[in-house]
This record gives structure tokens, sequence and C-alpha cells, in this order.
């Protein structure tokens, strides 16, 4: 069984969604060790305590980012934490976590990176115009919305969208998404290469001399 420690801000409706994948047979190697918010009245922090998952609390506001970060280091091993889920979680980490977990954290983000890094990325596809949104999941290192990516999500945006159905258009593409990508990181049936996530089974095969 791999341990997922999840990280979260706020509404939590991505963490959310891959309890109900792990609960309904989607993720079954896979459970939820911890749940760590670090805003102490994020409403995904109440949804997971319903669940009865183990969940902690560390408030960033007013800390230095290191000494936080630390602290949650120190929980996430402390509960045998694989695999580090970023699902909502609004604040920049330290150099020294994610040297932590190499290649062990991975980010949700609202659109199609490279584009619309950064806060608002549905309202800014949207005020850019453009006629593809969607959402990537990716590993994370130490720029923002950057690492390499797993796989992404596409929509049509829609002539009668407006910014918020275009985000909560997104935010279903996210539900799947995030599963999915996590299903294949823990798969371990992936190499690195620059850039690039490849699937072992779809790697060009080594050329036989
Ligand atoms: C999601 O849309 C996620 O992609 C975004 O925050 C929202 C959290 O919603 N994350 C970022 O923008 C990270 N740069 P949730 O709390 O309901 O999962």
């Amino acid at each position: 069984m791999k341990r997922l420690g999840i990280l979260l801000s706020g509404r939590g409706s991505n963490f959310l969604a891959i309890a109900k994948s792990i609960r309904e047979g989607r993720l079954p190697n896979a459970e939820i060790a911890i749940v760590i918010a670090n805003v102490a009245d994020a409403p995904g922090l109440k949804a997971a305590q319903d669940l009865g998952l183990p969940t902690a609390v560390f408030v960033s506001k007013g800390r230095k980012r290191a000494e936080h970060d630390a602290d949650v280091a120190a929980c996430l091993r402390e509960h045998g934490v694989d695999l580090v889920i970023l699902a909502g979680y609004m604040r920049l980490l330290s150099p020294e976590f994610i040297a932590a977990f190499p290649n062990r954290i991975l980010n949700i983000h609202p659109s199609l990176l490279p584009a619309f890094p950064g806060l608002d990325a549905q309202q800014q596809a949207f005020d850019y115009g453009c006629k593809v949104a969607g959402c990537t999941v990716h590993f994370v290192d130490e720029h923002l919305d950057h690492g390499v990516i797993v796989l992404q999500r596409s929509i049509a945006v829609l002539e009668t969208d407006d910014a918020h159905s275009l985000s909560n258009r997104i935010l279903a593409e996210e539900h799947v998404a995030y599963s999915e990508a996590i299903a294949r990181v823990l798969s371990g049936e992936y190499r690195i290469e620059g850039r690039r996530y490849l699937r072992i089974s779809e790697a060009a095969p080594t050329p036989v001399k």
C-alpha cells in the first residue's frame, strides 16, 4: 500500500475526488495517511475529519517558510508518506521541503501549463480569449507551477462560457486527472527524460544492436 499525504488550503474538492477514487477502487494500492492544512478553517480539513481521516493543521501565516515547511515535512515522515499531493495548497514550498521529497510531490494547476501559472489561471485563460483550456498535474520543482508534466486534460472554451462556468468545467476535469496521474505515478512504470514524463509501455524501445 502506498501512503498519500494531502496538503490543502481551502475547499478540498480535489482531495475529496481522490478519497472517492480510493473508496471506489480506482486507486487500489493507495491510502490517505494524513491530510494537512495550512489554514485552520479550511473546509477541506473539516471534510477530512468528517471522513475519519487523520488530520493536522500547521498555520503558515506569519511564519518563516522554512520553519513551517520543516514541521509539515516532519509530520509527513511520521505518517510514512510515500507521495505528497498538493490539492489546492496555495503556498510556495521551500527548497528544503522539495529536496526532502524528490519527484515525490504532485501538484494540480487549473491551466494547460506553461500557460497561466500563478493565481486565477482560469480567469487568465478566459480573459486571454483561449479556445482551449484545461488542467495539468505535474511534479513539483523549485519554480512555481513548473515541474515535469504527468498529464493534462483539455476542454473547449465555449462562446457561452464565462470565467465561472469555465472554472467549473475545468474543475470536473481536475477531479478525473488527479486520480489518473496518481495511479500512473504509483505504478512506477515511467521514466523522466529532461522535462518529459514517459510511460514505460509507451516509451520508444531501446534499439537492438
Ligand atoms: C483547484 O482548481 C486547483 O487546481 C487550484 O486550486 C483549486 C483548489 O480547489 N490550484 C492552484 O491554482 C495551484 N496553483 P479545491 O480546494 O476544491 O481542490
